[in-house]
């Protein structure tokens, strides 16, 4: 039986408020720079002149700083207090601090103290949404609530396929500690909780399911991408790839192209997809149904 939500959701602050080498994860090797590139790109493509964007769960804040330099009017917020003196305190040392217009510690299953409509982006990268297990629908709702009529939530997911190809020694732990049929339900549910009895827990999904997520949440789905595709394996090749601006320009090109192939989306440790508020009022959105 899984925990509850509200405990799942503290488990989680918890290790974050710990965790202090999330600024390293999409640094410090080859396939986590390649991550933070075609996350980048995908922003990109959400980006309007000058926007307001509510980022949550902005960790350290490699994509706030990445907002900044935009010239985003930035809002950004954390559930671990932790992250975000971190992050407030790096976007000082880069003196971009002037256009954070608010630091606030904040669930995204909670946004009450945000009006409807305030921005024209949400950004949700490396995985809130997953964080928040069986209120990952609300709190979409919630996300598409704060965002104006037309505009965008950009969010990434961790990705339950993703994980048991590339995650392979975690998986075999699994089947040994908790036996085939743990691991099976694992599969079919994304849900880590009741084989992660301590640290890091998230429910991964796989992208046969965001539609229903975004339906779900009353959203318009209007892009995926996994991240990444073909950039999890050789990290030595890649390097020489890497080493080389022009090889490495058409390689992420490339590897842009494929995480969005309907034969990869499945092939990445996350899924990455926007979803977009209708132009209507929120009052036309019908309620969330339960997940099947
Ligand atoms: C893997 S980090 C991603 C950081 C950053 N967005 C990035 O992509 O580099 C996930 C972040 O989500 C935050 N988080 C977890 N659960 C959350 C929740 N319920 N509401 C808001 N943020 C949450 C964590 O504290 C952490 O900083």
């Amino acid at each position: 039986m899984s925990p509850g939500t509200d405990e799942s959701v503290a488990r989680v602050r918890e290790v974050f408020d710990a965790f202090g080498e999330e600024w390293e994860r999409l640094h410090k090797d080859v396939a986590g720079r390649v991550s933070f590139e075609i996350h980048r790109r995908f922003l990109d493509e959400h980006l309007t002149s000058a926007p307001r964007v509510l980022e949550i769960g902005a960790g350290p804040g490699i994509f706030t700083q990445y907002l900044a330099r935009r010239g985003a009017q930035l809002t950004v917020t954390d559930i671990s207090s932790v992250q975000l003196v971190d992050n407030q305190r790096r976007i000082t040392e880069a003196e971009l601090g002037g256009v954070v217009e608010d630091f606030r510690v904040a669930d995204v299953r909670d946004l009450s103290w945000c009006a409807d409509g305030s921005f024209d982006l949400a950004v949700a990268y490396g995985g809130p949404l997953s964080y928040v297990f069986e209120d990952a629908p609300a709190a979409l709702r919630e996300l598409l609530r704060v965002t104006r009529p037309g505009g965008t939530v950009v969010a990434s997911v961790m990705s339950t396929l993703g994980a048991y190809r590339h995650l392979m020694p975690g998986v075999v732990d699994i089947i040994m500690d908790y036996g085939d049929d743990a691991n099976d339900v694992v599969l079919s549910t994304g849900d880590l909780r009741p084989v992660q009895p301590a640290g890091h827990v998230c429910t991964m999904y796989r992208s046969e399911q965001i539609p229903g997520l975004v339906a779900q949440a009353g959203g318009l789905l209007i892009g995926m991408s996994a991240s990444n595709w073909s950039s999890l394996g050789d990290i030595g090749a890649l390097a020489r790839l890497e080493a080389d601006p022009a090889h490495w320009a058409r390689f992420l090109d490339n590897e842009t192209w494929a995480c969005r192939q309907s034969g990869c989306l499945n092939g990445g440790t996350h899924l990455i997809f926007a979803a977009r508020r209708h132009h209507s009022d929120t009052s036309d959105i019908p309620p969330p149904t339960p997940t099947v």
